[in-house]
């Protein structure tokens, strides 16, 4: 019996357009800002394999699940995180055209996500590790966007595939942890030796993949040095990025967690009005925001 029965459903959305191909977005989206803006852009590069990791990780355990409700949740799941892939790769073709080595990142990413890895883990860990990542993306997806200050500056456009991007990683946030614990049998310390070091790998990648788009933009060493001290200090600083994320992020070490224990996104509902009234999912990410504190 899963948790995650009574809550919001999960509704994979398709052929979204949030005119991505627009040449008026701004090359630095985020406030001008080159490193708020390549922190994203390289989470970014990381959806298209890490998503197709994640979906292969869940269905290595499809045939042993017997409930039908969470068979249906994970092709609801695999769904949802095939569009995030291809609307990220569209976003993506936008940084080949920057100078951004996107091939080069998906080359490697390939090669350590479905060769690499899976030569040094079993199914379980791989699980395990998705389960860890999609909390981390739920962490960010949530207090990101109750957080209004913080992407107030933003490109709509942009802002807008993060929020759609956001609202669904929400929906979904227990599939990968009840098939781990229900179907896979994942024990207490498996996952959160999976948490640790995801938590770990995760931050390690984007930092390399965040340098790479510093440097291609033409910043010289000193210049780098520079924007991430400023931005170490946006991320951690008191009331920055990541501070408010730290109860939520250690919530997972807790004996008994459950996804479905933390709170909700509050402007969860917004979205999905404006989305339903409108069909747009650029109006629908600027109520989100205009919704958070
Ligand atoms: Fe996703
Ligand atoms: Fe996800």
């Amino acid at each position: 019996m899963t948790a995650s029965h009574d809550h919001a459903p999960i509704v994979p959305r398709e052929h979204l357009d949030f005119d991505l191909d627009n040449p008026d977005i701004p090359k630095y989206w985020m406030s001008g800002d080159p490193f708020k803006t390549r922190f994203f852009d390289a989470m970014s590069t990381l959806f298209p394999q890490g998503e197709r990791f994640f979906i292969t990780s869940v269905r290595e355990f499809r045939d042993q699940i017997t409930d039908p409700k969470l068979a249906k949740e994970v092709r609801d799941f695999t769904r949802q995180e095939a569009q995030h892939s291809m609307v990220h790769r569209q976003y993506n073709n936008r940084l080949k055209t920057q100078g951004i080595e996107i091939d080069a990142i998906e080359k490697d990413l390939e090669q350590s996500l479905f060769v690499d890895i899976p030569k040094v883990t079993t199914a379980k860990q791989r699980l395990a590790a998705t389960s860890a990542l999609e909390h981390l993306t739920s962490m960010m997806c949530t207090c990101f966007f109750e957080r209004r200050d913080l992407l107030a500056t933003s490109d709509p456009r942009v802002r807008a595939m993060y929020a759609w991007h956001a609202i669904e990683e929400v929906e979904h946030t227990a599939v990968a942890y009840d098939v781990m614990v229900d179907v896979a049998k994942v024990g207490y310390l498996r996952r959160n030796i999976a948490m640790l070091s995801v938590s770990i790998g995760f931050p390690i990648t984007v930092g390399r993949i965040l340098n790479h788009m510093l440097e291609a933009d033409g910043f010289s060493r000193w210049q780098r040095m520079k924007l991430w001290a400023k931005g170490l200090w946006w991320f951690w600083k008191p009331g920055g990025l990541f501070p408010a994320t730290l109860g939520y992020y250690f919530s997972y070490y807790k004996p008994g967690f459950h996804p479905w224990k933390l709170r909700e996104m509050p402007s969860y509902g917004q979205w999905v009005q404006t989305f339903q009234a409108t069909g747009n999912p650029i109006a629908a990410g600027n109520a989100l925001h205009a919704a958070g504190q």
